[in-house]
């Protein structure tokens, strides 16, 4: 019996980390700090058994984690639960009126505008630039002593931004690189204080830590992705990147291009939305792996099956089925973003509950996909439940981890094709520990982070290229 084969026979059920529920609905003080150490601390322990939990408050929430309520919420009376107002409190002074900030005729026109930019078909296209992401990480841990350890969080961030930086901006995103990153960190930093406060209804005014950073990074980085709009613009080239096609875009119904407020917005939300979360789904899945060899192997065995020389290329991306089963197990268990919030516009009933208007509608994706109702051994990794022809049984509103609804993320097939494709380089080339017994919390800072970062023992696997 060879290695592989040991791994294989020893199959030892894994139970990631996750986090403990309080077991009764929190107080407001109590949710207050909850929410600025970990909001997922603040949802009970009711929500992941029930379908429904409405706690009156304050802070008054409506947890919904029923498919078919959530699919009421979000699809069927999405009008009736519009886009958190929160959000756009928090994060408006950010993205302005960008797609992921409007709504009504703001939002429906950008949206059209930039969907087909974002199709599966198109982003093929990106995937030499995906893997020149991973290839950019790898390079640096060659560079390091064997076996180094290494801040696998942050470096998943930076192989990232790389990626979107080449395929939004072909490689002008590098010119503000460290004012993005610098900026993201600190600006995150300064939100956990603005979302609890706007989650408790405090008022704007309120003296809160971190604000005037926020306010500074709100303007460093608006005027950084400004500045490479007017770079652009004045000496415009013929690049393929989707910064390009975004200056091209027109509204169908009314031929309208963009401004220039409305592609720093967009340019913005694209360049951070479309790096974190792909760099959170990459780091919990690389730690699932160090903890399952029986999956690091079977993947291993795929990928050099399907790939057996040169880079990974868009045309390998659909036969890299065991990747991206345990990228989607990852996903379930460590939702890249793991709460979405709507709310009440009116006094509605819910499964036969009052729901009284200006109620905070809370979609717990973490929970939902950890709901001991919806799921067997909710808490167990096991990749296998997402094989080929099983996967039929879970509905759209059950798993989600990129929402759902007319307002799903936009570059949910973009995130795919990228994990896929950085998975699968990074894998190839390396081996990853993580220390025994550092088990990574899960929190959610907007993103699900594993608290204290990830540590990772880095092995190049002999013979790869790199
Ligand atoms: C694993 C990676 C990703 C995850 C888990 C994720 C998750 C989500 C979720 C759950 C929403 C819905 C929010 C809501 O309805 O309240 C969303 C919206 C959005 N996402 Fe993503 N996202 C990912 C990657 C990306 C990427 C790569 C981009 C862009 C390049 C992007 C851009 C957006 C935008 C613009 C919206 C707002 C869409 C709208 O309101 O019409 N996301 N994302």
């Amino acid at each position: 019996m060879n290695k592989i084969d040991t791994v294989y026979a020893s199959r030892v059920p894994l139970y990631p980390p996750r986090v403990t529920p309080p077991p009764k609905p929190l107080n407001l003080p109590q949710s207050f700090i909850k929410f600025l150490s970990n909001p997922l601390l603040a949802i009970p322990e009711s929500v992941y058994h029930e379908p429904l939990v409405v706690l009156r408050g304050p802070p008054a929430i409506a947890w919904v984690t029923d498919p078919a309520l959530v699919k009421i919420v979000l699809l069927d009376r999405c009008d009736d639960f519009p886009q958190d107002p929160l959000l756009r409190r928090v994060l408006g002074p950010l993205f302005g009126n960008g797609i992921l900030t409007s709504e009504g005729r703001d939002w429906r026109w950008q949206h059209q505008t930039v969907a087909p930019l974002f199709r599966h078909g198109e982003i093929l296209r990106y995937v030499p630039a995906m893997v020149a992401g991973a290839e950019s990480a790898i390079k640096a841990w060659s560079a390091a002593p064997p076996g180094s350890t290494h801040a696998i969080d942050t470096d998943m961030v930076r192989a990232t931004y790389h990626v979107i930086s080449n395929t939004l901006l072909a490689g002008d995103g590098a010119l503000i690189g460290e004012t993005m990153e610098q900026g993201a960190a600190d600006y995150v930093a300064g939100l956990s204080w603005s979302m609890a406060y706007a989650a408790l209804n405090l008022p704007v005014w309120l003296p809160r830590p971190g604000r005037r950073r926020m306010h500074f990074w709100e303007s460093r980085l608006r005027a950084a992705v400004t500045g490479l709009i007017h770079a652009r613009r004045a000496s415009p080239n013929d690049h393929d990147d989707l910064f390009t096609r975004l200056l091209g875009a027109v509204d169908p119904e009314t031929s309208q291009t963009m401004s220039d407020a409305q592609l720093v917005d967009n340019l913005l939300t694209f360049l951070l939305a479309g790096h974190h979360t792909i760099a959170a789904a990459l780091t919990w899945t690389l730690y699932l792996t160090s903890r399952a060899p029986e999956w690091e192997a079977r993947m291993l065995e795929e990928i050099r099956q399907v790939v057996p020389s040169g880079p990974v290329t868009g045309e390998h991306i659909d036969k890299l089925v065991t990747v991206q089963q345990v990228l989607t197990e990852s996903m379930r268990l460590f939702p890249p973003l793991p709460v979405m919030s709507r709310y009440a516009a009116e006094d509605v009933e819910l499964a036969g509950e009052h729901i009284k208007a200006g109620t905070l509608i809370g979609l717990p994706i973490y929970v939902i996909h950890r709901h001991r109702k919806l799921w067997d051994n909710p808490d167990r990794f096991d990749p296998s439940r997402f094989a080929q022809g099983r996967d039929v049984g879970y509905s759209r509103y059950q798993f989600m981890p990129f929402g759902v609804g007319p307002r799903i993320c936009i570059g949910a097939a973009f995130a795919l094709i990228e994990a896929t494709a950085m998975l699968a380089t990074l894998i190839r080339a390396a081996r990853f520990e993580s220390p025994p017994g550092q088990e990574p919390i899960p929190v959610s800072r907007v993103v699900l982070l594993p608290k204290g970062g990830m540590p990772m023992r880095v092995t190049m696997r002999h013979g790869a290229r790199h």
